[in-house]
């Protein structure tokens, strides 16, 4: 098979390339290890910073999100019983999109349906070659467990955090950064009215919590949780009354509860590989970065990273010019190092560390409280959380 571009990965980044290349008439094939029923099934963060929504009306994926997605203009944040609204809209000018990667994804597969292009799914053992040559190559074992070999211009590895794009370059020629922190993140899922209107992100002396939501009746809560504990030692019911007393008592009272459809837990991290492109294979979301969930980075990173290569890729194919594809690390990395910053920020700011002291919380609840005071800190909170432009 031949190809100009091989996309490694099908979720929302290699998706979102795949279309927004081949809208400039550039040839991909997407190659995804899973099937397309498991990929549509993840459930994943929810929340579209503008550039975000903008990227994806793009690509064509405006009616439903539209329709459906929710504006929201602002977000809590609370210290106990210290509730107050940060009003994103008025310091930025900009609003926030709360739609479920879910949905997301499923959009991005309808428009891959109608625009007549394939991905190929349960494909094992993919191989990636000749990276520093002119022509590379791809070797898979496809879902009939025939060997397939793609010949291409370009790799794209949007294999996320576990793929084999980033193993695909030599060890010396990478540097990591990163740091594990001692806790994750417990997920709720439940088919009841959200808390508020607005997310809300709780500091407490129990752990952090987090009130989020897909729609006006699929509520999404996170408890923080020490890392060794299973999903199994918490029934519902031990969810709801942990969740009751993270978050400020003058709301709790209009927490609708019911049965979860969904719980999962996660581990928090932050991780960055320099650079993110090796040759003619270019590193895409979370195969190059991983953001904890803290501030809602990991989905908007990944398409600002398309965004830069989807740029950098047609201009190559347009004016024959490789510049922007050379500069491509240095110019999505910039944007990845201050989302990290902040979504390690907001993590420490908001979270219990096994060795965090009475000193340490005083000094956390002074920070909101000055956050709760200053318009100008509330600007700078609103811009990064609204996104950093492109
Ligand atoms: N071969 C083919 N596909 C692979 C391989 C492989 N060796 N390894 C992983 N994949 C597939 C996964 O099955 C998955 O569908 O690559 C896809 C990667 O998708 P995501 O993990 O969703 O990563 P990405 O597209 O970068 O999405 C951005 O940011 O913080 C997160 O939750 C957020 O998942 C979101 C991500
Ligand atoms: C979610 O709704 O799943 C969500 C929202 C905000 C975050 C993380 C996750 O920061």
């Amino acid at each position: 098979m031949r190809t100009q571009v091989a996309i490694i990965g099908a979720g929302p980044s290699g998706v979102l390339l795949s279309l927004l290349l081949n809208n400039s008439g550039i040839e991909t094939i997407v190659l995804e290890r899973q099937s397309q029923a498991h990929v549509l099934a993840r459930i994943r963060a929810g929340v579209l910073e503008w550039g975000t929504v903008q990227k994806f009306r793009e690509a064509g994926l405006s009616t439903r999100m539209d329709k459906e997605g929710l504006l929201h203009e602002g977000v809590f944040l609370a210290s106990r019983n210290n509730l107050f609204r940060i009003n994103v809209l008025k310091a930025t000018g900009k609003q926030l999109m709360v739609y479920g990667q879910t949905e997301v994804t499923k959009d991005l597969y309808n428009c891959m349906e109608t625009a007549g292009r394939q991905i190929l799914h349960n494909v094992k053992d993919v191989r990636i070659n000749q990276l520093k040559e002119v022509k590379p190559n791809v070797e898979f074992i496809n879902q009939d467990g025939r060997c397939g070999k793609i010949f291409c211009d370009f790799v794209v590895g949007c294999d996320g955090f576990h793929g084999v794009s980033r193993k695909s370059i030599p060890d010396n020629e990478i540097k990591v950064f990163e740091r594990i922190f001692p806790f994750g993140w417990l997920g709720l899922l439940s088919r009841t009215r959200p808390l508020k209107d607005e997310l809300i992100y709780a500091n407490s002396t129990r752990g952090f919590a987090l009130a989020s939501m897909r729609n006006q009746n699929l509520s999404r809560y996170y408890l923080q949780v020490p890392l060794q504990t299973k999903v199994q030692e918490w029934s519902d019911q031990k969810f709801w009354d942990e969740l009751k007393l993270r978050l400020p008592e003058q709301i709790t009272e209009n927490l609708a509860i019911g049965p979860s459809i969904e719980k999962s837990i996660a581990p928090l991290r932050s991780f960055v590989v320099e650079p993110m492109q090796f040759g003619n294979l270019f590193l895409v979301g979370d195969a190059a970065h991983i953001v904890p969930p803290t501030g809602a980075k990991g989905l908007n990173l990944a398409i600002s990273d398309v965004h830069y290569l989807s740029s950098g890729l047609i201009k190559f194919y347009q004016n024959a010019s490789r510049e922007a594809l050379e500069y491509y690390t240095e110019t999505a990395l910039k944007r990845v190092w201050k989302a990290v910053r902040f979504s390690w920020w907001m993590t420490n700011l908001l979270h219990q560390f096994p060795t965090s002291t009475s000193f340490e919380q005083k000094i956390k609840e002074s920070e909101l409280e000055y956050l709760k005071g200053s318009i100008i800190a509330q600007a700078s909170f609103a811009e990064n959380y609204v996104g950093l432009p492109y």
